[in-house]
């Protein structure tokens, strides 16, 4: 019975935690992680068996309700997430407006903050019919409003959605398809990109995931606070580290392929310059997805006869990073984003268009977090407290004196 926060206050004392290394601000049932093992679980689930036997509307269902759906709950869900695949068409003419090499992460934060407009009704967070509506309609809409982002940074024509198909297949046709051509969804691309969803769909306390439940602390709606979530995404730090590791990839190649360069400019901090797709806030013995993305790395590739001078280039960094006591000692192991570039590349997704990939994996987790957050009889608007180290007391200065 005693409120530990509320005792603390009392005190007036307050921890300085940059970054929030060491606080947690929720209590949460969604994902468990031990960083130390490497493990990795939704609702208890482990995350390998998930890759391995279920897919990508099954793991969101999971995320969201808690459980594994019954196969009429399932069906239900996906027949929902079909019909609501439409965007309204005023909003196309959104991505009209926006310069044609506009990044489409801060495009799709704008389209997503806009449904807001669109769907007025979803603005009350306590409204458990317009919360179920919202997720269907984030989860359906999002790959759409992706795809559009594509079509438009390439020049295409938008295909309107096919809802024979299921999320990812529907995606696929959208992005890389014609209008009134028809589009073979390659299955080994449709499993791949759907497993690597899986992989991404939550990780508990993210940057990303944080900025979510933040802003919807506020009593924000969904759609404002996973707004706010994909531009945290957006950062090289977070989502964008998966574009990032193929322009350093890239940059290793234009230099002749010298790992062993590239890894000493790493080692002496030259500002700027990170081993990106290593290291990790909560593994530091190893990723597990990585492994999971590593071994689909090989298929994928393989089965698309690539053969990606790049993919040498990473193995052969990870080797030598491995092997070098300045990663091991600092306990820099491959993440998550280390491989899926080279996955994204192989399946012709552009390196700017990496970090939306990950965002339509991790829709489900955000939309898990914000509904515990605003269930949550605990919760309280988030307001972190601050050390200040500024000036004290001063008078007023009159402008010719200073
Ligand atoms: N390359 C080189 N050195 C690194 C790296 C890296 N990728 N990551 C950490 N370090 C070093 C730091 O310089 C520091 O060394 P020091 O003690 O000598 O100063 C030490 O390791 C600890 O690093 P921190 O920055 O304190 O670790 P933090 O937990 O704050 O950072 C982060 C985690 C942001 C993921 C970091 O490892 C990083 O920048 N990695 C590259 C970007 C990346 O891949 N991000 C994706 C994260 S996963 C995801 O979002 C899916």
């Amino acid at each position: 019975g005693v409120d530990l926060g509320k005792l603390l206050a009392q005190t007036g004392l307050v921890t300085l935690d940059p970054g929030f290394v060491n606080t947690a601000a929720c209590n949460s049932d969604i994902t468990y992680i031990d960083g130390d093992a490497g493990i990795l679980r939704y609702r208890g689930y482990p995350i390998e068996e998930l890759a391995a036997k279920s897919n990508f509307i099954e793991v969101s269902y999971l995320l969201i309700y808690g459980e594994l759906p019954t196969q009429q709950e399932y069906d239900e869900f996906s027949e929902r997430i079909r019909r609501h695949t439409l965007l309204h068409e005023d909003l196309k003419q959104f991505f009209d407006g926006f310069p044609r090499d506009a990044h489409p992460m801060p495009v799709l934060s704008s389209a997503v903050s806009a449904l807001s407009t669109f769907y007025q009704d979803s603005l009350n967070p306590f409204d458990k019919d317009q919360v179920e509506l919202s997720t269907v309609r984030l989860l359906a809409k999002l790959p759409t409003i992706a795809a559009y982002a594509y079509k438009k940074s390439v020049g295409q024509p938008f295909l309107y959605p096919d809802n024979s198909l299921g999320l990812v297949e529907n995606f696929l046709r959208m992005t890389f398809g014609f209008p009134a051509e028809p589009y073979e969804v390659d299955p080994t691309l449709a499993r791949a990109l759907d497993l690597l969803f899986i992989l991404h769909a939550d990780h508990e306390q993210n940057c990303s995931t944080s900025t979510v439940r933040m802003v919807g602390s506020s009593e924000a709606n969904m759609f404002a606070s996973v707004s706010a979530g994909i531009n945290a995404l957006f950062g090289p730090l977070h989502g964008g580290a998966n574009s990032a590791v193929l322009e350093m990839l890239e940059g290793i190649k234009n230099n002749g392929g010298d790992v062993d360069a590239f890894v000493e400019r790493v080692k002496n901090k030259e500002p700027g310059v990170r081993l990106m797709g290593f290291g990790h806030r909560v593994y530091k013995n190893y990723d597990p997805r990585a492994a999971i993305v590593k071994k689909t790395a090989d298929e994928v590739l393989s089965k698309l006869g690539s053969n990606d001078p790049l993919l040498d280039i990473a193995l052969r960094l990870e080797e030598r990073a491995l092997s070098d006591d300045y990663f091991v000692s600092r306990k820099l192991y491959p993440n998550v984003d280390f491989y899926t570039g080279l996955i994204y590349k192989a399946m012709g997704f552009p390196t700017k268009f990496f970090t939306v990939l990950f965002a339509l994996g991790r829709l489900p987790g955000w939309i898990a977090h914000w509904r515990e957050m605003i269930e949550d009889p605990a919760r309280k608007i988030s307001r972190p407290r601050q050390v200040y180290t500024g000036a004290t007391e001063r008078p007023y200065k009159p402008m010719d004196q200073r």
